[in-house]
């Protein structure tokens, strides 16, 4: 099986791309990357040796590029990660979202569509989306697989634009697609301005943590090796033409997973209990910020047998310990270093 991961050098295609090089020795992986600046070859680095592993260094919204890639390799699948995946850069700049998620989605669809027009026969188009799309939830209530979509950020009205491609092709043109909607992730090698890593930054350095709003609003955190443990699932095992909804069943405001966080910087820095809790910092709210997401993911545990496998107060442990022990990873990023890193590594091969 020869298989391209789209977003490879991201948070959640890093993690998706160790899973299938080493479970599938016998599959040639290729990650195609633009290296945005959430792209990190670092985060690969470990893999850099493997002979079922190539990395393509290209942007999905360059048609001509796709064309030909597409005529170099005949692909058995696709796992399409790479987006634009921040709430509040879609929110300073919508265009690049659309350019991204939409186009560079389409793009794809087409080349598959054209590569596998006379014999799709075993192939498979997975598209990786988020639980974004459904809207915001109230009190009560989960996001199933029928839950009409209601998005509301310029993020999750592209992200929905482009499942709505990904559904047209298969009922128009029978391309074998499956997707998938998954609540918030959280792990190692996060870009530190998602909510975790940022957090867990500012507190080392004692530097104030931006609450947005009251810390009212709730998000469904799921393990993100969990998240690539469920894509192996859906890729492999998925019925063709079918959404599987992924989410941790753990449900947090923002506040009160904040405080659980300073508690465990406390403990791993020692510092006096407390301390880390005065860092925080209640900030204007996002606009339209989303009040709740909560994911209903029985149809995935029923059918295909996945679950989480981390408790939340667990997974949060390792994540920090991840981050402090890495702190040349957060200072690369936070500084900027990192971007040299493929210039430094691929440009002299
Ligand atoms: P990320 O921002 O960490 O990584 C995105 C990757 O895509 C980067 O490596 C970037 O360089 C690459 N990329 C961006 N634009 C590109 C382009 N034009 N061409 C080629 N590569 C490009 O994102 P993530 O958090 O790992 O999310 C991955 C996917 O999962 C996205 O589709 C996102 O919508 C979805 N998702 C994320 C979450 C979450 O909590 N992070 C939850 C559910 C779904
Ligand atoms: P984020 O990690 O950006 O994920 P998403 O917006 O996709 O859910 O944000 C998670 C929650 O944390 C969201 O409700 C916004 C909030 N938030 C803050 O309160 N402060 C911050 O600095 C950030 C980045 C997010």
């Amino acid at each position: 099986m020869k298989i391209l991961i789209t977003g490879g050098a991201g948070f959640i295609g890093s993690h998706t791309i160790r899973l299938f090089v080493n479970k599938y020795p016998q599959y040639q992986i290729f990650n195609l990357d633009s290296l945005t600046y959430a792209g990190n070859l670092e985060n690969l680095q470990d893999l850099e040796t493997k002979t079922n592993y190539t990395f393509i260094k290209g942007d999905i919204t360059d048609q001509p590029f796709i064309e030909n890639l597409f005529k170099k390799h005949s692909f058995d699948g696709i796992i399409h990660l790479a987006a634009e995946s921040h709430v509040d850069r879609s929110i300073e700049n919508p265009m690049q979202f659309v350019l991204t998620n939409v186009i560079g989605t389409v793009n794809l669809l087409n080349a598959a569509q054209q590569q596998w027009a006379k014999d799709s026969e075993g192939k498979r188009f997975y598209h990786i989306s988020t639980d974004e799309v459904y809207g915001s939830l109230g009190k009560e209530g989960y996001f199933t697989e029928e839950t009409s979509y209601d998005p509301r950020s310029p993020y999750s009205a592209s992200k929905a634009s482009s499942d709505h491609f990904v559904r047209a092709y298969y009922h128009t043109y029978k391309l074998p697609v499956v997707l998938s909607n998954c609540s918030n992730n959280y792990g190692s090698h996060q870009f530190p301005e998602k909510l975790i890593p940022l957090c867990i930054h500012n507190i080392k350095n004692s530097h104030p943590i931006p609450v947005y709003g009251k810390g009212e609003n709730i998000r469904d955190w799921l393990w993100v090796e969990d998240h690539a443990r469920a894509i192996d699932t859906i890729f492999h095992n998925g019925k063709i033409g079918e959404t599987y909804n992924i989410g941790g069943q753990n449900e947090w405001t923002n506040i009160d997973l904040v405080k659980l966080l300073c508690g465990i910087m406390d403990r791993k820095l020692h510092r006096k209990s407390g301390t880390s809790e005065k860092l925080i910092t209640f900030v204007t709210d996002r606009k339209g910020h989303d009040l709740r997401y909560a994911i209903d993911s029985s149809k995935l545990q029923n059918e295909l047998h996945w679950k989480p496998s981390l408790q939340f107060e667990e997974g949060l442990e390792k994540t920090v310990g991840w981050y402090l022990e890495n702190e040349d990873w957060l200072n690369k990023v936070t500084s900027g270093e990192y971007r040299t890193y493929y210039e430094k590594q691929y440009t002299t091969r």
